[in-house]
């Protein structure tokens, strides 16, 4: 059976770091209330010139150089963003572009949180059908140029990356096991920036209201984070027959060190085998679980035959796991 299998990663990170101290002469909050409700102590921020698209490049060609690829061997890109250069055109076709990855046909994915892991479940499809056989995978974020810097209840919790992985083809049983996607627009108003769009197109009103800054419902998300991601987690092991004990690591999106200590627990695995950098880095979004991906390879967290399981939730709201046999 052709399956999917990533053969390298690779991330980036602008090099601003924002301490939680730095945030305390801005609003009013306090390291403390953020590491204990978030286990956060820093974000990185893009420059002010630093493009999403640019990110993603510089996460994209460490990836490519892991498995000697040139970008014109490329035949799928896929970007999973909410915080795209412009609304339009796709920032894939100007990734696509940045690495004149002229062979490939380029889209994004709007899943939030989980865009990575949907970008994959497409990968995956496209892949085992035999219609691409190269597809670079990119989850970035440039949030902090979306966040209201006078809203504690956001701006404390988002920060900018980019992870990247190169998916191929494989007659091996090692590769992609699973992939599982789910949406609920029904709460599509938990989190979401509602100027900008059709609904509110840009105006001096949407400027004033300050409509072009995320909006979220953080309790409520919480609640349904926890629930739902616990669900999800022993289905995903489930699917594939495998007890949480068989587990090497997991790989959970970085949005809050609490949602993160629920789900071990429901799964009954010790931290250890969870990974964990929240801390560093904050929420980013659809780049946090390939950025976590990849500083877990390159630590050597993750070896040869390892079943490694990701999950995720955000906006939409969406939710999304894979297991993977490494
Ligand atoms: N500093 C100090 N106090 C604060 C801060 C802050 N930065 N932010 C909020 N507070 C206060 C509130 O005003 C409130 O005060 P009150 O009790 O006097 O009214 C109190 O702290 C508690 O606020 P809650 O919102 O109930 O705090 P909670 O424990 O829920 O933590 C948080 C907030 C961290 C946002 C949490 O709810 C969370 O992580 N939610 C989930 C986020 C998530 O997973 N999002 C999905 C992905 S995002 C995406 O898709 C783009």
């Amino acid at each position: 059976m052709l399956r999917a299998k990533i053969t390298a990663t690779g991330s980036y990170a602008p090099e601003r770091s924002l301490t939680n101290y730095e945030i305390e002469k801005i609003i009013n909050t306090s390291d403390a209330w953020i590491t204990e409700r978030t286990g956060i102590k820093e974000r990185r921020i893009a420059g002010e010139s630093q493009t999403t698209s640019e990110l993603a490049y510089y996460a994209s060609i460490k990836a490519l150089a892991e498995c000697n690829l040139e970008p014109d061997e490329i035949d799928l890109i896929i970007v999973a963003t909410v915080s795209g250069d412009m609304p339009f055109p796709a920032t894939a076709c100007i990734l696509q572009k940045l690495l004149d990855a002229k062979n490939a046909v380029a889209f994004d994915i709007n899943a939030a949180c989980s865009g990575f892991i949907y970008a994959m479940s497409i990968a995956n499809s496209f892949i085992q059908t035999g219609t691409y056989k190269k597809v670079l995978l990119v989850g970035v974020e440039v949030l902090s140029k979306f966040l209201d810097w006078s809203d504690r209840s956001t701006c404390i919790l988002f920060g900018d990356g980019a992870g990247a992985a190169i998916l191929e083809p494989t007659n091996s049983e090692n590769g992609i096991l699973s992939t599982h996607i789910y949406s609920d627009g029904n709460l599509w108003e938990f989190i979401h920036l509602p100027g900008g769009g059709s609904k509110n197109p840009t105006s001096n009103h949407t400027i004033e209201n300050k409509l072009h800054y995320i909006k979220m419902r953080g309790n409520e998300t919480f609640k349904v984070a926890v629930k739902t991601l616990e669900n999800l987690v022993l289905d995903t092991l489930k699917f594939n027959n495998l007890d949480p004990a068989e587990l090497s690591l997991l790989i959970p999106h970085q949005a809050n060190l609490r949602i993160i200590l629920a789900t071990a627990k429901r799964l009954g695995i010790s931290m250890d085998k969870v990974f964990v950098n929240v801390d560093k880095y904050g929420n980013t979004s659809a780049a946090s679980i390939p950025i976590a991906l990849d500083e877990a390879v390159r630590a050597g967290r993750i070896k040869k035959d390892d079943y490694i399981l990701l999950e995720a939730f955000g906006a939409g709201l969406t939710w999304a796991s894979s297991l993977i046999k490494w």
